[in-house]
């Protein structure tokens, strides 16, 4: 079954394809649901849940890799990019998965890795077993060493992961791979590299999928040609569309034939990229002769700041004007320290051009925990209101599985027990990606893994874990999910036009802005009281004291003249279009 346009959730503006606005929701498949009870997530997990993913709200769901895996890279290193992890399920539970998603009008996004495959994959074993020279070696990147006997690595690059890029074969040739050991860079040189993966979208495609997300979008190509820069050589080198690793002009030459395949599909196909690049370029690849769409990932480093956040809006308001894309905006996904932890923590340390000095969180983790002291409390409240303000604005926001309980990154997890290879390759100076990926609570109870499977949780999960439940968060109506529910639904009736306009609010520490139809929203970023010029409230992060909108707080009011109902669809049961007056009674806060 797949969802028709015009009858899915989505938050459809007349005429506009569903993606432009929509809530997307990233599930880690290994660590939602597990209905086998072995510990790992699993598609009919994901399945077992699509009631609570109806009753959130969310347009779509991304599903990070679901592929055949050893795990190095937790399941971003492929073995097979057209089947399914014997241990997540089957490609039966795959299609049943997409059936009970569309049915309830939630469109699925899968992740697509081309940049590298895992060394499992069967083109890798022929590479190995073919030898210097062979064609099987041509769809990797393999070169002769240099030094005596070619003992020293072909350049002295270092992998995202840390740690050479270069891997030594038995016959003494190295492999490059730009991320772990055991993710072989692919050949984007070798038209049979090209032609599988059109044949992967396809396949995908052809199940009832409804877009991509493309990993490390900018990596494809390279410039190989030799005598190959030294590391030192390739930072000077600049990222203008000429630079032999990253983010190359003629990488679009490969999304212009993707376009070609989601275009013969009714409704086209979507994807968003993942391109780490300059601010400039990223309109390339949002394009619509590209991908059409690209994650703007500047919320992940913003502190919880006003004027942070305000330029963050703008600049990328812009952008996706340029590109005539939409905006995306991401304040967690499973790369970064949850967002309620981030805005817990001390503002980090900047460089001169304004990024954070370290992984905002890392100087925490690294001390399981305990240094700096993470203020729980204000970083939820923090994350709500910064929820609450980016679900309003013109665009998608890609929400992370986790954060509508307003979920803590997990600091305490053994060493023992890390998973991550950024951990194992920086030798431990990074702890890495976990904290994020804990399997996710559903009841209060630890016997069944926190509700999570009867098998145990393949990361440890903190006890403090059972005070977030879903079951726990579904009965009180101030919990962060209820926020959640609350606002996702509201957005479905409020959303217009893409664009805002910012109204003055004369503080520094307040932001204002108004969509076309009214929808007018207010966030407080600073420590004192703001108060209101409007009563008629719609929803808000905190409860309003006095007609005030307390610190740390966001807050929405509806188009003054709304129509009720607008915009939404009737109630699959009973045929009701829910009444937005009767969201806002329910959803008011004092
Ligand atoms: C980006 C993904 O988000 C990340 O999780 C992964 O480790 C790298 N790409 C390599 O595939």
């Amino acid at each position: 079954m797949t969802v028709a346009e015009g009858e899915a959730r989505a938050s459809v503006v007349e005429g506009a394809p569903w993606w432009r606005q929509a809530a997307v929701y990233q599930i880690y498949p290994r660590s939602f649901a597990d209905a086998n009870g072995d510990g790992l997530g699993d598609l009919p997990g994901v399945t077992s849940r699509a009631d609570y993913l109806e009753r959130l709200g969310i347009d779509a769901v991304w599903l990070s890799p679901f592929y055949p895996s050893e795990l190095a890279d937790g399941g971003y290193d492929v073995a097979d990019y057209r089947d399914v992890d014997p241990r997540l399920g089957t490609l039966a539970d795959f299609d049943a998965m997409l059936d009970a998603l569309h049915s309830r009008g939630i469109r699925v996004v899968v992740d697509i890795v081309p940049n590298h495959s895992s060394d499992r994959h069967v083109w890798f074993q022929e590479a190995l077993a073919a030898g210097r020279g062979s064609a099987a070696r041509e769809r990797y990147i393999f070169r002769d060493g240099t030094g005596t006997d070619g003992a020293e690595p072909p350049s002295d690059w270092q992998s995202v992961f840390g740690g050479p890029a270069w891997e030594r074969v038995a016959d003494g040739q190295w492999y490059l791979h730009s991320f772990a050991v055991e993710q072989p860079d692919l050949n984007w040189s070798n038209p049979e590299v090209r032609a599988d993966f059109v044949r992967t979208l396809r396949f995908w495609s052809d199940r009832g999928v409804d877009g991509f997300r493309i990993d490390v979008a900018h990596m494809l190509t390279k410039d190989l040609s030799e005598p190959l820069p030294s590391a030192a050589e390739l930072e000077l080198i600049p990222r203008d569309g000429d630079h032999p690793l990253l983010d190359r002009d003629d990488v679009h030459e490969v999304y212009a034939e993707w376009r070609a395949v989601f275009d013969s599909y009714d409704p086209p196909r979507t994807a968003v990229a993942e391109a780490w690049v300059d601010k400039a370029r990223v309109p390339l690849y949002a394009r619509p002769e590209s991908l059409g769409q690209a994650f703007n990932f500047d919320l992940l480093e913003a502190d919880f700041d006003a004027a942070q956040f305000r330029a963050v809006v703008q600049e990328n308001l812009e952008l996706a004007a340029a590109s005539g894309s939409s905006s995306t905006w991401v304040l967690s996904n499973h790369d970064v320290v949850r967002h309620a932890s981030r805005y817990g923590l001390p503002h980090p340390a900047r460089t001169a051009d304004g990024h954070p000095a370290q992984k905002h969180g890392s100087e925490w983790l690294l001390s399981g925990g305990t240094s700096p002291v993470l203020d729980r409390e204000a970083g939820e409240r923090r994350a709500r209101a910064a929820t609450l303000f980016v679900l309003a604005l013109p665009g998608s926001s890609y929400l992370y599985q986790g954060e509508e309980l307003g979920l803590h990154e997990v600091a305490e997890i053994p060493d023992a027990e890390r998973q991550d290879p950024t951990f194992f390759r920086s030798r431990g100076a990074e702890i890495g990606r976990d904290g994020c990926r804990v399997p996710l609570p559903w009841e209060p109870s630890a016997e069944t893994a926190f509700g999570f499977g009867s098998g145990g949780s393949h990361l440890p999960q903190p006890e403090w874990f059972g005070r977030s439940a879903v079951s726990v968060e579904e009965g009180d109506p101030d919990s962060t999910l209820s926020l959640y529910r609350r606002a996702l639904e509201l957005r479905h009736a409020l959303q217009t036009a893409e664009s805002l306009e910012w109204v003055e609010t004369g503080r520094a520490d307040v932001l204002r802005f108004r969509r076309p139809n009214g929808w007018e929203v207010v966030t407080n970023f600073g420590g004192s009281p703001f108060p209101l010029d409007r009563a008629d409230a719609v929803v808000a992060s905190v409860p309003l004291v006095e007609g005030a909108l307390p610190a740390d707080a966001t807050v929405w009011f509806g188009p003054v003249a709304l129509r009720v109902g607008a915009g939404r669809r009737p109630d699959r049961r009973s045929g009701l279009v829910p009444r937005l007056d009767g969201l806002v009674r329910d959803g008011l806060a004092s």
